[in-house]
């Protein structure tokens, strides 16, 4: 069976975007024709420095997500990435493989590193090798994430194809980005151009998976928009980003198209569309985030699935990680 792996970093709490662009695709992927893999990438948070005590929490936090949005530990392998070395071993492994030039390319680290290239992690650098190997340790073929990590997901294209070649072996295979649906690329409330992250400045600017009913009325009623009402077709929407976000974060909630939303609100003002929004998001947000809570207030239990899918995790990677250090030459 075809394998999905994906993953997010437990680097503040989780958000809209990160729901929306990956969790509850997670879900839908899961028990269908794929076996289903799914990590919190907490060697990927300590590239940018992570007061240990808040670490634990965001590691329990993004797990506590996983499950309370529908990734079902007996349906998908859940656990977190540090119990399972294999991925610091192949990330080495990969080190070595990628090419310097290729990480330059990456717009992520630019964005990331700003003017401070210089002073960041190596690790914030290499970091796409290390995600190459979270998704070729398991052979997996499809990585459903948002738009912001296809970048990644070639990169690990390229890896692969260059260790094949390198070798003159047919062993790590070809891997698909997943990127569907109207949220690949959920943007800031305050403003349309730049993408909802955990890390910006403002909390307004971002609806948190843990956030009440009240702070999301807030928040989508002071979201930024222009002031026209929505348009009377999608094509409407094409020069609009503050209204096009909102419309696609409705469609993703709904589960239906931006075409339907725009049926139902066509020249709609936002006085109606805001508050049927907020709505929507508490209906969708309010169990999930009242279950993440009930499970954080017991972390052992949360602990336990982890260490359990680690487990599962290193009985698929085992064998494929000491192929690896056997094609390279390695006498284990
Ligand atoms: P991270 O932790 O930044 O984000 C986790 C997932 O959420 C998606 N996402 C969004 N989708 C739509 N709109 C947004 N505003 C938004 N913000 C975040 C991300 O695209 C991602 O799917 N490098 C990865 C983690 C990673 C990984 C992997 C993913 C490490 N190894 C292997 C897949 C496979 C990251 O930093 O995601």
């Amino acid at each position: 069976t075809p394998r999905v792996f994906s993953g997010i970093k437990p680097s503040g709490g989780l958000t809209l975007g990160n729901y929306l662009g990956a969790i509850k695709r997670f879900v839908d992927m899961q028990g269908g024709d794929f076996e289903t893999i799914y990590c919190v990438v907490d060697m990927h948070a300590v590239t940018v420095w992570q007061d240990p005590a808040d670490l634990r929490v965001a590691t329990r936090e993004v797990a506590a997500g996983y499950l309370a949005a529908g990734v079902d530990p007996e349906k998908s392998v859940l656990f977190n990435q540090s119990r399972v070395t294999g991925h610091a071993e192949l990330g080495w492994l990969f080190s070595c493989v990628a090419r310097v030039g290729w990480m330059n390319r990456m717009t992520q680290f630019k964005d990331k590193a700003g003017k401070n290239a210089e002073a960041v992690s190596l690790g914030l650098y290499a970091y796409p090798a290390l995600m190459a190997a979270d998704i070729l340790l398991y052979h997996a073929t499809h990585v459903p994430v948002g738009e912001d990590q296809k970048q990644h997901v070639e990169l690990t294209r390229d890896i692969a194809a260059k260790f094949n070649h390198d070798y003159k072996v047919d062993f790590f295979p070809q891997t698909n980005p997943v990127i569907e649906g109207p949220a690949m690329r959920v943007m800031n409330l305050r403003d349309g151009t730049k993408k909802m992250s955990k890390s910006g400045e403002s909390d307004m600017e971002r609806i948190n998976m843990l956030d009440d009913a009240d702070a999301i009325a807030k928040k989508f009623k002071k979201a930024r928009t222009d002031p026209a009402p929505l348009p009377e077709t999608v094509e409407g929407l094409a020069d609009r980003p503050e209204a096009r976000n909102l419309v696609n974060i409705y469609a993703a909630l709904a589960d239906i198209t931006n075409e339907a939303v725009i049926e139902e609100y066509a020249g709609a003002g936002w006085g109606r569309f805001k508050p049927a929004l907020a709505e929507l998001a508490v209906e969708n947000l309010a169990p999930i985030s009242s279950e993440m809570k009930r499970l954080m207030d017991d972390p052992a239990e949360i602990d336990r699935i982890m260490a359990r899918g680690a487990e599962r995790a290193r009985e698929i990677s085992d064998p494929i990680l000491a192929k690896a250090y056997d094609i390279m030459g390695f006498v284990r």
